[in-house]
C-alpha cells in the first residue's frame, strides 16, 4: 500500500491571520480553486465561527470548490462546532478541526481553565464534532511547551472520542529538530499506536526560522500529515511553507520516501496568487518560487548550467510551473501582439477582460518603453481581480514639495455624476488619501501600505495595496501604475469601495 504524505493548507485561516492580510470572501474562494489545482489533500478555509466574513468564505469554498477535502477550525465549544458544521455541510468531503490550548500558560493565563476542565472541554469539542463528521483533526495548542504526560492524555482522550488526526501544533515556534523527532516519536508510540485510521500531523511555526525542517524531520518519527501555507505566510514570522515541503518531498525521495498527490507544476501560479491578493511580496531569494531561485547570476555557474543545468540545479523550473517565454512588448505593439504575448503565457481571457487588459496594457506603454512577462501578467491580475464599486477615480492633481503643504484634488464619479474634493497631507500620498477619504465621507484609518515594484528600472511598474480599518473590518485595495501617487489613491478608492459594497 502507497505511503501517503497528506498536504494540510491553512494559507486561508493560519496564513490568512498575518498581520495587513485582509482577503474577500470572493478572493478566499479564487485562491481555493487554485489551491485545488495544486491538488492539496485537505484545504483550511478559514474558522467558521470567528466572524460572519470567514463564515461566508468557508461556506462558498465548501460550496464551490470540489477536490480536497475542506476543513473549518472550530475552538472546543459547542457554538463553534455548529457553525464550522453547517458551514461545510455542502463540501463533497469535510473536516472539522477542534482545537484547545493545554500549555500550562495558556492554560492559566489566556483560558484560565484547570487541566481537568480543558480534559473536558477537547473530549466534549471532539464528540460534538464527530456526531457531523467521521473526519475530526484536534490540535493541543502549544504542544510542544506542553507537559508531556498531560499532551499524551489529553490526545488519547481525543482519539477516544472519535478524532482521526492528531495534529501537534509548534504554536511559538520553538522547537528545535532533535525535539520535534522525540516528541513526535512519543506521540506515536503512545497515541497512535497501531491504530491505522488515526493520522499524526504536525503545524509548525516560524519562529526560529525552522518550520520547514521541523515538519520534514517529523515524517521519520511517523508524522503522515503537514500543515503549512503557501509562500510560508501566517501568524508572525508564519507557518511552514507548503511549496517547500512538497518539493522537499519530491527532490529527496531517497530520504522522506513518501508519496504525496502535488501537482508541482502549479506551484508558482499558486505562490504568484496568494502573492497578489494578500499583497505579500515574496522574498527575492525565497525556495522554490523566489525571483532569484533559478537564477545564476556568477560566470562559473552560468557557465555550467549552460553546460549542463544539473550542474546547478536540484530541480527543474519548469517542473515548478515557471515558464521560459521571452516576451517584451512596447507601445508599438497592438492587440495581435498582446493577444500573443498572453497565449505564450498560457493565459485566456473573455473578450470584455482582454478589451480592458488591453486598455490597461496601452497606458502603462506609453510611460514605459519595454513591457516583460512580469509586468504582462500583473495588467491581467490586476485586471480580473479588480473590484468596481460606485465611485470611480477619474482625475487626480497633487501639488506642493519641500516647503509648500501638499494638496490634492482628486475627481470622483459619484453614481454618474463627477465631483471634486480637496485634501492636505505631509506627503503626496498623504494628501490625495485625505481628498479621496472627504469623498468617501469616510474616516478609514488606513492600517497598511506598501509598495512593490514588479520589475525593476527608472520606469518600473509598482503595485501598491492599501489596508484600511473602518469600525473594526478590514479592507483592502490594490492598483498597478508607474506612478506611485495615482496607483495610491487608485487602490485606496478599491478598498473604500469595499466597505460600502
Ligand atoms: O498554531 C496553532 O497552534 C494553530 C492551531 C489552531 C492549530 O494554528
Ligand atoms: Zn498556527
Amino acid at each position: 500500500m502507497e505511503d501517503r504524505l497528506v498536504i494540510f493548507d491553512t494559507t486561508l485561516r493560519d496564513g490568512e491571520q498575518a498581520p495587513g492580510i485582509a482577503l474577500t470572501p470572493d478572493e478566499k474562494v479564487v485562491i481555493a480553486h487554485q489551491l485545488a489545482k495544486l491538488k492539496v489533500d485537505v484545504m483550511e478555509a478559514g474558522f467558521a465561527a470567528s466572524s460572519p466574513g470567514d463564515f461566508e468564505a468557508v461556506s462558498k469554498i465548501a460550496a464551490g470548490v470540489r477536490g480536497p477535502v475542506i476543513a473549518s477550525l472550530a475552538r472546543a465549544h459547542p457554538d463553534d462546532i455548529d457553525k464550522a458544521y453547517d458551514a461545510l455541510k455542502v463540501a463533497d468531503a469535510f473536516r472539522i478541526h477542534v482545537f484547545m490550548s493545554t500549555s500550562r500558560i495558556h492554560m492559566e493565563k489566556m483560558l484560565r481553565m484547570t487541566p481537568e476542565e480543558v480534559l473536558k472541554a477537547s473530549i466534549e469539542g471532539v464528540t460534538r464534532a464527530r456526531r457531523y463528521t467521521d473526519d475530526v483533526e484536534f490540535s493541543p495548542q502549544d504542544a510542544t511547551r506542553t507537559d508531556h504526560d498531560f499532551l499524551i492524555e489529553v490526545c488519547k482522550a481525543a482519539v477516544a472520542a472519535g478524532a482521526t488526526t492528531i495534529n501537534i501544533p509548534d504554536t511559538v515556534g520553538y522547537a528545535t529538530p532533535t525535539d520535534f523527532v522525540d516528541l513526535m516519536k512519543t506521540m506515536f508510540r503512545e497515541v497512535k499506536g497501531d491504530r491505522d485510521d488515526v493520522t499524526m500531523s504536525v503545524h509548525c511555526h516560524n519562529d526560529l526560522g525552522l518550520a520547514v525542517a521541523n515538519s520534514l524531520s517529523s515524517i521519520a518519527a511517523g508524522a503522515r500529515q503537514i500543515e503549512g501555507a503557501i509562500n510560508g505566510i501566517g501568524e508572525r514570522a508564519g507557518n511552514t511553507s507548503i511549496e517547500e515541503i512538497i518539493m522537499a518531498i519530491k527532490t529527496r525521495q531517497d530520504v522522506f520516501g513518501v508519496e504525496i498527490g502535488a501537482d508541482t507544476t502549479q506551484i508558482t501560479d499558486t505562490s504568484r496568487l496568494v502573492s497578489r491578493l494578500t499583497g505579500y511580496p515574496v522574498q527575492y531569494n525565497k525556495a522554490v518560487v523566489g525571483r532569484n531561485a533559478f537564477a545564476h547570476e556568477s560566470g562559473i555557474h552560468q557557465h555550467g548550467v549552460l553546460r549542463d543545468k544539473q550542474t546547478y540545479e536540484i530541480m527543474d523550473a519548469a517542473s515548478v510551473g515557471q515558464t521560459a517565454a521571452q516576451i517584451i512588448l512596447g507601445k508599438h505593439s497592438g492587440r495581435a501582439g498582446f493577444a500573443d504575448a498572453l497565449s505564450k503565457l498560457e493565459i485566456s481571457l473573455e473578450d470584455d477582460a482582454f478589451a480592458r487588459a488591453f486598455e490597461k496594457f496601452k497606458q502603462l506603454a506609453d510611460r514605459k518603453v519595454q513591457i516583460g512577462e512580469d509586468e504582462i501578467r500583473a495588467i491581467v491580475d490586476e485586471e480580473s481581480d479588480h473590484f468596481v464599486g460606485d465611485v470611480v477615480l477619474v482625475g487626480l492633481h497633487v501639488s506642493g514639495g519641500n516647503d509648500v503643504t501638499p494638496t490634492a484634488t482628486a475627481t470622483l464619479n459619484i453614481g454618474g455624476t463627477e465631483h471634486r474634493f480637496t485634501g492636505e497631507g505631509d506627503g503626496m500620498v498623504h494628501a490625495a488619501f485625505a481628498a479621496i477619504r472627504s469623498g468617501f465621507g469616510s474616516d478609514a484609518r488606513l492600517v497598511d501600505y506598501r509598495v512593490v515594484p514588479v520589475t525593476s528600472g527608472a520606469d518600473a511598474m509598482a503595485e501598491i495595496n492599501v489596508v484600511i480599518r473602518i469600525d473594526e473590518i478590514t479592507y483592502s485595495g490594490r492598483a498597478l501604475n508607474t506612478d506611485v501617487v495615482e496607483g495610491s489613491a487608485e487602490a485606496f478608492v478599491e478598498a473604500l469601495n469595499k466597505s460600502r459594497a
